[in-house]
């Protein structure tokens, strides 16, 4: 095949599509089923799911919004993970959070895989609203999970409902099978294996513990990490992590979400996980 022509074409068929944005958007969603994984394109997803429209009255990242996407339990029967109990939801920049499925059937809430923003062009090259954390301009695409309440008594902002965006990929996932390799060894104290179950809710989504979880922040057990070099009481104040201390982070500011033995269990367990100096 001559390539130069294949460019060409593709450009013309890009532009003779211009009024449908959804044939020429290359986006997938990549959905692993526990025994194998299946890439989604949109233009299929929109196909089999429809495109829907959710107003986000409090979206933590662009105010009040209109998106455009799946209807997320909708998509979910769709692709054959509607009956798994928990999912992981994993995303470009190293997130990957547990959520569960459960919550769907709460009639009052309403939650979109959106793939735009209603107040962009649908056929431009932009999905979102620019968005900057400090210094970063950050990307949404390929997807972002929002959420409404038609009750207003719903707390959206719970850690129970994840709000991704960079979403790629979605698992089903078993919680204790996938954290059984950070479980903390027999010989940890009480507190150490308290600590792991607020770990595993609150920090494994971000960073990784003798290999699994996140990547949006180091590695906890790595030589030389903080929690094996800090003495007790200035790794728990670094775990509590004031917004005024750490006005740039992309850590939540724990000190505002754990309770002080939280705290206190959270920083055994890291303490108890540090590799032998
Ligand atoms: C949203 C992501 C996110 C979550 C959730 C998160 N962290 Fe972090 N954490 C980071 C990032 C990013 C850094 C790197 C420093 C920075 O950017 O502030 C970090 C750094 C750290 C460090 C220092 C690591 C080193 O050795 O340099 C420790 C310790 C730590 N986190 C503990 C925790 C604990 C404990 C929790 C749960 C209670 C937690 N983190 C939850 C993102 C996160």
């Amino acid at each position: 095949m001559n390539c130069n022509l294949g460019i060409r074409g593709l450009a013309l068929l890009t532009a003779l599509l211009g009024a449908e944005p959804s044939l020429a958007d290359d986006r997938v969603l990549r959905i692993h089923d526990g025994a194998g994984a299946r890439e989604y394109a949109v233009a299929e997803l929109i196909d089999a799911v429809g495109l829907t429209e959710l107003r986000v009255a409090k979206d933590p990242h662009f105010g009040d919004r209109v998106f455009a996407g799946f209807e997320l339990g909708a998509l979910l029967e769709h692709v054959g993970l509607r009956d798994a109990p928990e999912l992981l939801l994993v995303c470009a920049d190293g997130y990957s959070i547990p959520f569960e499925v459960s919550l769907l059937s709460q009639p009052a809430l309403q939650a979109l895989l959106a793939v735009r923003d209603t107040a962009l062009p649908a056929d431009g090259e932009a999905h979102w609203a620019e968005f900057r954390h400090g210094n970063e301009i950050i990307a949404f695409d390929p997807f972002y999970l929002v959420w409404a309440s038609t009750d207003a008594s719903i707390d959206l902002g719970t850690e129970a409902l994840p709000w991704p965006f960079q979403l790629t990929e979605i698992r089903r996932f078993d919680r204790a099978r996938y954290f059984a390799p950070a479980r903390p060894p027999p010989s940890a104290g009480e507190d150490a294996r308290a600590g792991f179950a607020t770990y595993t809710a609150h920090c494994g989504k971000c960073h990784r513990m003798r290999g699994v979880g996140g990547d949006v922040g180091p590695a906890l057990d790595r030589q030389n990490s903080l929690s094996s070099l800090l003495p007790t009481a200035q790794l728990r104040d670094y775990v509590r992590h004031e917004e005024r201390s750490f006005p740039q982070s992309k850590m939540p500011p724990f000190s505002k979400i754990l309770s002080p033995s939280q705290l206190d269990q959270v920083v055994a367990y890291l303490q108890a996980m540090q590799p032998a100096r």
